[in-house]
């Protein structure tokens, strides 16, 4: 049996994503081996080169090009290999690329790895989380998704510069899909207790209705307009990547919207984000957050959405 290394974590794709996410992390200190693989070893040499030319200025640890050997004792195993999102794409098209990538990726991981965490970046990232936990076999706490971490970030920040407050002191999330049929659950959010609209209106703004609707379509489309203007989006991913790690690492039980497979009476077989306690067993569990009738009908929605792209790609 190998003994798991806590402050060891690997990377498959090195793309604008994996070396992203890889130097966020050698930046965080979480780690002290980070292993890099990719189909381009040169990219995976590179980056770790390049990366490891920052450590004099950071703390020492280990960064380096591997194979799937190297990752047999990783406490965490981020994967991001796959095709990107072009511009016009939607991230439900890039599904049959990258799940044909995954069935060559995950039994290698699952041949070497036994006991790690699998955190799955790549897109569609709820359609290739289930994909990955299947043909992993690993324990469902173990296989989860970046999910709408990324997504949940946004949000905070639009709503910060809206409202004038650090965007630590709002609590709100996006929840469901990755992607276009995600929900912004607004009637749980507040900021620091307070009540979302009544901390509005503190701060002046009356029109909920319009503001509510713009911030949310600014979330949602937020991918395509950075795709569109700079190819990829990978620095607030890779911040992402980074919050989740130390959540694991760190076991820090902390309730993070990951893409996880839902298993209660209205949503199961499935996975989706709805926030979770993560932990350095992975997800310990969902927490049901309060949900209007409206937003409880999009959620269901966005699992059916997710169901029917799984049920095309499974068959
Ligand atoms: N979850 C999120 O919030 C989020 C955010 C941004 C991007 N993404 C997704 O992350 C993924 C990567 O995006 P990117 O911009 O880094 O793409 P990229 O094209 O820059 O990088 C992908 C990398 O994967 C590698 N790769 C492909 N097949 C492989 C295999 N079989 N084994 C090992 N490596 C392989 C490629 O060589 C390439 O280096 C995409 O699916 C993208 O949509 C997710």
């Amino acid at each position: 049996m190998v003994e798991m290394n806590s402050r060891k974590a690997a990377i498959i794709g090195c793309g604008f994503v994996g070396s992203a996410s890889a130097f966020a992390l050698m930046e965080s200190h979480l780690f002290s081996e980070i292993v890099l693989i990719d189909a381009d070893k040169n990219r995976a040499e590179g980056e770790a080169l390049d990366i490891s030319h920052g450590l004099p200025f950071s703390k020492p640890m280990q960064i380096y090009a591997g194979t799937y050997e190297d990752i047999s004792d990783a406490a965490v195993v981020i994967v991001t290999a796959g095709a990107g999102q072009k511009p016009g794409e939607t991230r439900l098209d890039l599904v049959k690329k990258n799940v044909a990538i995954f069935k060559s990726i995950i039994p290698e991981i699952a041949k070497y790895n036994k006991d790690g965490i699998l955190l799955v970046v790549a897109n569609p990232v709820d359609i290739l989380t289930y994909v990955a936990k299947q043909l992993s076999g690993f324990p469902s706490n173990r296989v989860f998704g970046s999910g709408t971490v990324l997504d949940t970030a946004r949000l905070k920040y639009l709503l910060s510069e809206h409202l004038g407050v650090d965007s630590r002191s709002i609590h709100a999330f996006i929840i469901g899909e990755h992607g276009d049929s995600e929900i912004a659950a607004w009637s749980s959010a507040n900021v620091s207790g307070v009540p979302l609209h009544k901390f509005c209106e503190m701060r002046g703004h009356y029109n909920h209705t319009r503001a509510t609707r713009e911030i949310a379509e600014g979330v949602k489309n937020s991918a395509y307009e950075i795709i569109e203007k700079k190819k990829a989006t990978y620095y607030g991913i890779a911040m992402s990547v980074r919050r989740i790690c130390e959540a694991i690492v760190r076991d820090e039980k902390s309730i993070l919207p990951v893409s996880s497979i839902q298993n209660t009476e209205e949503i199961n077989g499935v996975a989706l984000s709805m926030p979770a306690i993560v932990g350095k067993q992975g997800v310990e569990g969902t927490v049901p957050i309060e949900l209007n009738a409206e937003e409880k009908a999009a959620l269901k929605e966005s699992a059916d959405t997710l169901k029917a792209v799984l049920h095309d790609v499974l068959e």
